[in-house]
């Protein structure tokens, strides 16, 4: 799986990395860093959460 980071979006909510910081980089300002990410098998749920929890869309999951 991938999240698809739509940086212009991000207004610095914070609520993915809430969910799993170990998967979503902010920058010092907490924005999201640019640059897709590539999700493990075994983190795919909190991945997915912490992308759906997202109030601009700006983390889209690929699954293809
Ligand atoms: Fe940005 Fe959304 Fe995360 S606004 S910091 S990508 S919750």
């Amino acid at each position: 799986m991938r999240i698809i980071v739509h940086n212009a979006k991000c207004q610095g909510h914070a609520r993915c990395w809430a969910q799993a910081p170990d998967i979503f980089d902010l920058n010092d300002e907490g924005y999201i860093l640019p640059g897709d990410i590539d999700v493990e098998e075994k983190d795919e749920l909190l991945a997915s959460r912490g992308a759906r929890s997202c109030p601009e869309r700006a983390l889209e999951i690929d699954r293809t």
